[in-house]
C-alpha cells in the first residue's frame, strides 16, 4: 500500500495525509487510480469516498441501443437518393394506410380513373407546391403509379386547412381527401402520419431522473467553464439546496444532443476561437469533464456537426483515432446522429425510448414554415420539433440537411414514437410535450455572441433539462453565474432595441 501511494506522489499526485493514514484497502486505491488515470492530481478523503459512494449506487441502470448507424462511409450515387424517396414513401404510407380517414385510399392511376365529384382518398410524396395569385395551393403529388394534382382553395372556411397547406414541405409523404374534379382533387383534409393522440406517457415505479444538455463545445475559447463547473459541482452535491441534494443520487442518465467538442475547420478562420487547438486534444479536454460526472449516472452521447467524421447524416459517432478518450470511459454509450436508445426497462416496464438527433435541418424549418417562421423561427425550436414529428422525418425536405442516402434505410425516418426527442444546434434550452413525447432542446455552454444574436439567433445556454422519470414532471436548472445572467439580459435588451 505505503509502495502503490509512494509511487503516485512520484508522479506529483498529491496525497492527503488523511489517506496515508486511514484504512482504505488496496483494492479500492487502485480502483480510484484506475479511474481516474491521468486525471489523477489530488488523492483525497472526499475523492475517494465519492468514488465509493458512486461505486454503491452503481446498479446499473440499463442502457438498450435501438438504432446506432455503424456502416462505413460508401460513395453514393443518383439512384441512391431515388431508392430512399421510395423508401420514404412505403415507410410513411404504411402509417397512413393504417389511418381511419384513409380507409378507401386509392393509388393515383385509379383515382384518375374515377368519375367527377367522386370523394376519394390517396397517399402521394409533395413533387412541386405553388401559391396562384388568388391564394389558392396547388400541390403536385406523386406515388409509384403516377403524379397528379390537388387543390387547397383560399376561402373562409377552411383556416386550419389552408394553415396546413401553406407549411406543407416538398418531399414529405401526405394522405389527402377530397373530391375528384377530373383534372385534380379539391382537397377537403391533409393527414399526417404524426403521432397518434392515444400514445402513452409512460412513467416508471421508481423515482429516478434523466438530465438532457448538449452542446458543450469542449475546447472553443467561449467555452462557459465556470457555469460547466457550476454544473458539476451540482451534480455532486457541492452545490444546490436540499431537494436538489436529495434527487442526486436518484440521477440515472444523461443524455448528449452533440458537439461535444468546438472542433476544427468547422468554418473559416475557427483556429482564433480555439482554445486548444487539436481535435483529439479536445477529445481529452471533454473526457476530463465527464470523468466528473458521478459514475452510477449512464451518460449517452450522440454526435454534432462540431464533431469529428462526416457531416452527412446518419453522422458516425467520432472514430477512436481521435475520441480514444470518451471510449475509455465505462459509464458513457456514444452512439450515432440520429440513435435511438432504450433506457429504464425493467421485467414489467418496457423502458423510455428516446430520439436522439443533433439537429442539422432544424434552421431550414424555422426559417421555411410560414407557420413557424411567423412565431418566432429559432425561438420556437418546439414547433420544429412537433412539425417534424408530425411528419415523422428528421429532414422530409431534400437539401434540408446534408444527408448520405443508404438505399437499404432511410435512417432519418422516425418509425417508433420516441417518449423523449432530444434536439441541439440551436443552443436553445427549450422543453415541450406533443402528444405524450417530451421535446427538448439542449442548451449549451459556450457563451452568445452579440453577432450570433444579430444574426437572429437567441440561444440559452448554460441550463440542464431535468426529467422525473416517475411522474414526468420537468423542470430547466440554469448554471448561469450571476454575472452571466446579467449579461444575457443586457444582450437580449439591446438586440431588441
Ligand atoms: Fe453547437
Amino acid at each position: 500500500m505505503t509502495q502503490i501511494l509512494d509511487n503516485l506522489m512520484k508522479k506529483g499526485v498529491l496525497v492527503s495525509p488523511e489517506v496515508i493514514s486511514s484504512q482504505y484497502d488496496e483494492q479500492t486505491i487502485k480502483e480510484v487510480i484506475n479511474f481516474f488515470g491521468e486525471d489523477l492530481d489530488i488523492l483525497d478523503k472526499e475523492l475517494i469516498n465519492n468514488y465509493l459512494y458512486n461505486k454503491k449506487a452503481d446498479s446499473k441502470p440499463r442502457v438498450e441501443i435501438i438504432k446506432d448507424y455503424t456502416k462505413e462511409s460508401q460513395k453514393r450515387t443518383f439512384q441512391d437518393f431515388v431508392k430512399i424517396f421510395n423508401l420514404r414513401f412505403e415507410n410513411t404510407a404504411s402509417i397512413l394506410k393504417s389511418r381511419q380517414e384513409l380507409g378507401s385510399v386509392s393509388s393515383i392511376n385509379r383515382i384518375k380513373r374515377k368519375n367527377r365529384s367522386d370523394k376519394v382518398a390517396t397517399i402521394g410524396m409533395i413533387l412541386e407546391k405553388r401559391v396562384t395569385k388568388n391564394k389558392n395551393i396547388i400541390i403536385e403529388l406523386e406515388d409509384p403509379t403516377g403524379l397528379c394534382t390537388a387543390v387547397i382553395k383560399k376561402t373562409d372556411d377552411n383556416t386550419e386547412l389552408y394553415k396546413e397547406a401553406m407549411d406543407l414541405v416538398l418531399d414529405e409523404v401526405v394522405g389527402i381527401t377530397g373530391v375528384w374534379l377530373g383534372g385534380a382533387i379539391f382537397v377537403d383534409n391533409i393527414i399526417f402520419p404524426d403521432v397518434p393522440r392515444t400514445h402513452e406517457l409512460k412513467k416508471q415505479k421508481k423515482e429516478e431522473y434523466a438530465l438532457f444538455l448538449g452542446d458543450t463545445h469542449f475546447g472553443g475559447k467561449v467555452f462557459m467553464k465556470e457555469a460547466f463547473q457550476k454544473f458539476i459541482d451540482w451534480l455532486n452535491g457541492k452545490i444546490g439546496d436540499e431537494e436538489h441534494k436529495k434527487i442526486i443520487s436518484k440521477i440515472k442518465y444523461i443524455f448528449l444532443a452533440g458537439d461535444t467538442i468546438e472542433g476544427a475547420g468547422i468554418y473559416p478562420g475557427q483556429e482564433k476561437d480555439l482554445d486548444i487547438i487539436d481535435v483529439k486534444d479536445q477529445y481529452d479536454d471533454a473526457a476530463k469533464w465527464l470523468k466528473k460526472i458521478p459514475s452510477h449516472i449512464q451518460i449517452i452521447s450522440t454526435t454534432g456537426n462540431h464533431d469529428t467524421g462526416r457531416l452527412a447524416e446518419p453522422q458516425e459517432k467520432p472514430s477512436k483515432e481521435f475520441a480514444k478518450a470518451l471510449y475509455e470511459i465505462p459509464n458513457l454509450t456514444l452512439v450515432s446522429n440520429p440513435a435511438v436508445v432504450n433506457v429504464g426497462k425493467t421485467q414489467d416496464f418496457p423502458g423510455f425510448n428516446v430520439l436522439l438527433y443533433h439537429g442539422g435541418s432544424l434552421i431550414y424549418y424555422a426559417e421555411n414554415i410560414p407557420s413557424i417562421r411567423a412565431l418566432g423561427g429559432q425561438r420556437r425550436v418546439d414547433l420544429i420539433m412537433k412539425f417534424l414529428l408530425q411528419r415523422r422525418h428528421l429532414a422530409p425536405t431534400h437539401g434540408s440537411t446534408l444527408v448520405l442516402p443508404d438505399p437499404q434505410e432511410d435512417f432519418l425516418f422516425i418509425d417508433k414514437v420516441p417518449d423523449f426527442f432530444l434536439t441541439g444546434h440551436i443552443h436553445r434550452a427549450s422543453v415541450a410535450n406533443y402528444n405524450n413525447v417530451t421535446m427538448i432542446n439542449s442548451s449549451a455552454w459556450t457563451e452568445t455572441t452579440e453577432d450570433q444574436i444579430k444574426r437572429g439567433l437567441e440561444p440559452l445556454p448554460g441550463r440542464v433539462t431535468i426529467v422525473n422519470l416517475q411522474s414526468r414532471d420537468v423542470k430547466i436548472i440554469n448554471f448561469l453565474t450571476k454575472k452571466q445572467k446579467e449579461e444575457e439580459r443586457e444582450k437580449i435588451e439591446n438586440a431588441a432595441k
